[in-house]
């Protein structure tokens, strides 16, 4: 089975949209893998997603409704075997936590699958507008679906 796990800041907005498209995506495929999401900080553990990210998957035919927030921690480099973050600061906050190169391999930037190399970042849409909801859902459709691939095809496993 496949581990995914993916990060954000407060796994309340960015995180959970992109766990519940690709584990929405993995079941409708019949794939054997195991998705979940966290946030490097702590602020809103044990909370639903935000109540817009929420909407915005209901109309996309997504439900994150179930998701709950939790804190990433360094376990996670042992129960996943690979952990996208959301954006730079993220990524340095878990790399920070990596015990050996191995775990540091693990990490890299979602939108690494959908633009290699440039290190793009999801944008926080916590203090936006409704348009950057959107934005942010449509940048994790095409990115879920980048990794849908390469799993079935073998490159993540
Ligand atoms: P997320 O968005 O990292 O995509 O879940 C945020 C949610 C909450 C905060 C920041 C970003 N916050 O500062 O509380």
């Amino acid at each position: 089975m496949t581990r995914i796990l993916m990060v954000c800041l407060g796994n309340i907005c960015r995180s959970p949209m992109a766990d519940g498209l690709l584990r929405r995506k993995v079941i409708e495929n019949n794939l054997d893998v195991f998705v979940d999401s966290a946030g490097t900080a702590n602020y809103h553990v044990g909370k639903q997603a935000d109540e817009r990210m929420r909407q915005t998957a209901k109309a996309n035919h997504t439900n994150i409704d179930e998701l709950r927030a939790r804190q990433f921690t360094a376990s996670d480099f042992s129960l996943f075997d690979k952990i996208y973050a959301m954006d730079k600061e993220n990524y340095d906050n878990i790399i920070r936590l990596a015990k050996n190169p191995s775990d540091k391999l693990k990490v890299d930037l979602l939108l690494n699958e959908l633009s290699p190399g440039e290190n793009r970042a999801v944008p926080d849409p916590y203090y936006g507008t409704e348009k950057d909801f959107q934005e942010v859902y449509h940048l994790l459709d095409h990115a879920t679906d980048v990794v849908l691939s390469k799993i079935k095809n073998g490159t993540i496993r």
